[in-house]
């Protein structure tokens, strides 16, 4: 765990680059009360949850009503997949098109998928060894509620069951009830204590 000077050196080298406010990425407890002694406030809680048997996916698959087809993207259509993830989340949260590249680096091997023509939805998944994580998900408004969610964290499982990942994280709001409902639909369990995202204004 980095200790209070650490986290005030580094706030202090950003400021010195010249941003304007600094947010850090999902923390647990013990960290985050260093963030609140270095002056960060909470932005978010969040919900880590798990997926043991991302191969025995197949079957929540055959027995989804309408299954739908995915397509991989490639970094020629990330704006294309930045607009989704704007309407999908609204300005404070939705990602640039450099910041789903990032989400896609995040891990040696990832997978990026589209589904609907023009694009109406996106999913970034990642895979460490047996460890995956569904990195991000995002559905267009106005395409919601037709079951393209869902096909994109089956596509996911299904890609992680494919090299043997024994576990699959992903993290959403607390409050954010459509994604959790979609989750735990497919087989993932609440774990572990809450994260949170904090942020700093520099002067
Ligand atoms: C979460 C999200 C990806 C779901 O996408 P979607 O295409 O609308 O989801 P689906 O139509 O495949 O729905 C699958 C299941 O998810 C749940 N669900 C989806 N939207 C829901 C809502 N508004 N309220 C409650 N449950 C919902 C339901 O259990 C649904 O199954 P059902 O239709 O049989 O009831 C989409 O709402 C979205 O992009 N939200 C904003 C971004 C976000 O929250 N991303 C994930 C955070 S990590």
């Amino acid at each position: 765990m980095p200790s209070l000077a650490d986290v005030r050196d580094w706030t202090n080298r950003i400021g010195d680059l010249g941003y304007t406010a600094v947010r850090t990425n999902a923390l647990t407890a013990g960290v985050g009360r260093q963030m609140e002694s270095a002056g960060y406030v909470v932005l978010q809680d969040l919900v880590l949850l798990e997926h043991t048997t991302p191969r025995n996916i197949r079957s929540h698959e055959a027995s989804a009503a309408a299954p739908r087809t995915t397509h991989s993207l490639d970094s020629n259509q990330l704006t294309a997949a930045s607009a989704v993830d704007l309407a999908a989340f609204g300005t404070q949260w939705g990602l640039s098109a450099t910041a789903i590249a990032d989400a896609c680096k995040a891990t040696p091997r990832y997978r990026l998928r589209g589904i609907g023509e023009p694009l109406a939805g996106y999913a970034v998944s990642g895979r460490d060894g047996s460890q995956g994580f569904l990195q991000r998900l995002s559905v267009a408004p106005d395409h919601q509620r037709r079951g393209l969610g869902r096909a994109l964290v089956v596509d996911s499982l299904v890609w992680m069951a494919r090299w043997r990942v024994q576990r699959v994280l992903v993290n959403t709001a607390l409050d954010n009830d459509a994604a959790l409902s979609l989750y735990q639909g497919l087989g993932f369990r609440r774990v572990g204590d809450h994260l949170r995202v904090y942020e700093r204004a520099l002067p």
